[in-house]
């Protein structure tokens, strides 16, 4: 494996919201508040593309209304004075049972959008996952956030000694967890970006421009910090040096091989925790348990990647039910209140994790945008569980749900 530990980390913070920011983020009181602030501040092409699922978007839908179709049933008369939202997730306490997801591409919402994330997740004490494609790189954000639960998310490309090199440089840098994402083994067809013309790879074009010049206070912000490279990829070809050139190298370049012997020979190579993402099917579920994975992720991606996949919270069950309580079961896909990560909770999920609402408060406010998110989230899971008699995570249980209809 080639030594990828000479990468420049770069001077610079990222930038603080202005008062504005400020006052817009303190009357911002849900997450689709955050989603409003995001949509007023990025230029179409890039909210699209954080917003887009593949296709039809169905299984983009279908992940929301999977949770409106459960309904809480509360107990009352609970010594609710006291609720404790801390949970074990992956052996180690978080101050709630959520993480933050990979995202790639963070940096086109705010500059150094990945730093400022894993700050507020280390503040608020919840686990964050820098992806392949962050716009940060590996060791920049272990340094930036020196003391966050770093969790470092791989794609498998055809260049197996680099995502190597990748998988060595979190080791080096202290990451506590690696994630294996294998719903990928060809990128999903986003329609929205193709109308866009978003793409990584990123260019202004005619059809693009007006978007962004539409937005003077981020595309300011961008020409400060200048254009997001995606950070971990430089040296991925010889040639590529510029956003353009490398996402378009990765973008052809996931391997469809990718099989459970590669996943095997990973699982012998990473000694720290090791999860994967993308799980959908009970067998392959328990195929991950099987390896000694020490996590799964019930993930479809966002509704990014097979449009009509099934709804993460209608597979949660069978999953949890064919691991059996041998790994930490996470899920992602659509949740937006403390009412989704009880629901999930409720269904068997260790904890949730979050993709756009991570994006979302991000791109409204950086660092302080975040926070406001992380805050939104806690504060709405204390206020369901105590109103619904549930002063612990662990009394979080099936009797809570009823199927709404
Ligand atoms: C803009 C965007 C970029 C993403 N990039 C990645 C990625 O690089 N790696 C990955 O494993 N998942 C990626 N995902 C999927 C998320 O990790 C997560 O599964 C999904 O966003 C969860 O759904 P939610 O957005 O409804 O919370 C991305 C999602 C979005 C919206």
């Amino acid at each position: 494996m080639a030594d990828q530990n000479v990468l420049a980390i770069g001077p610079g913070h990222p930038p603080t919201a202005s008062g504005s920011i400020q006052r817009s983020l303190a009357r911002a009181f849900s997450i689709e508040e955050l989603r409003l602030l995001a949509q007023r501040r990025l230029p179409k092409a890039i909210f699209e593309f954080y917003e887009g699922g593949a296709e039809t978007e169905i299984t983009l839908r279908a992940n929301r209304t999977a949770f409106e179709r459960h309904a809480l049933v509360p107990r009352y008369l609970v010594d609710v004075s006291q609720v404790d939202t801390t949970t074990v997730l992956l052996g180690t306490t978080a101050a709630m049972p959520l993480a933050i997801a990979p995202t790639g591409a963070i940096g086109f919402g705010w500059p150094l959008g990945d730093v400022a994330l894993a700050r507020a997740a280390r503040d608020a004490g919840v686990p964050f996952a820098l992806p392949t494609s962050a716009t940060s790189s590996i060791e920049r954000v272990a340094r930036d956030a020196e003391g966050a639960r770093l969790w470092f998310q791989a794609y498998m490309l055809r260049k197996r000694d680099f995502t190597m090199g990748l998988i060595r440089r979190a080791l080096c840098a202290g990451y506590e967890a690696l994630i294996i994402t294998v719903d990928m083994p060809t990128g999903g067809k986003r329609e929205r970006d193709l109308r866009n013309d978003f793409g990584l790879p990123f260019r202004f074009t005619r059809r693009n421009l007006p978007g962004f010049a539409a937005r003077p206070e981020w595309a300011w912000a961008q020409l400060r910090y200048g254009l997001p490279q995606l950070e971990n990829l430089v040296g991925f070809t010889p040639e590529a040096v510029d956003v353009k050139s490398i996402a378009s190298s990765v973008g052809k370049s996931y391997d469809p091989s990718f099989d459970w012997d590669g996943l095997a020979r990973i699982r012998d190579l990473w000694p720290r925790k090791l999860l994967v993402k993308g799980i959908l099917h009970p067998q392959d579920a328990l195929q991950v348990a099987k390896l000694g994975c020490d996590g799964l992720i019930v993930s479809n991606h966002g509704g990014r990647q097979l449009d009509t996949a099934v709804p993460t919270l209608d597979a949660l069950p069978s999953v949890v039910s064919a691991v059996g309580g041998r790994l930490d079961v996470l899920v992602d896909g659509g949740v937006r209140r403390g009412t989704d990560i009880v629901k999930a909770l409720a269904l068997g999920a260790t904890a949730v994790m979050i993709g756009r609402p991570a994006l979302y408060g991000v791109s409204a406010g950086g660092e302080a945008g975040a926070a406001r998110m992380l805050y939104i989230l806690h504060d709405e899971l204390v206020r369901c569980m105590r109103l619904s008699g549930r002063a612990c995570i662990a009394r979080i249980d099936e009797s809570l749900l009823r199927t709404w209809y």
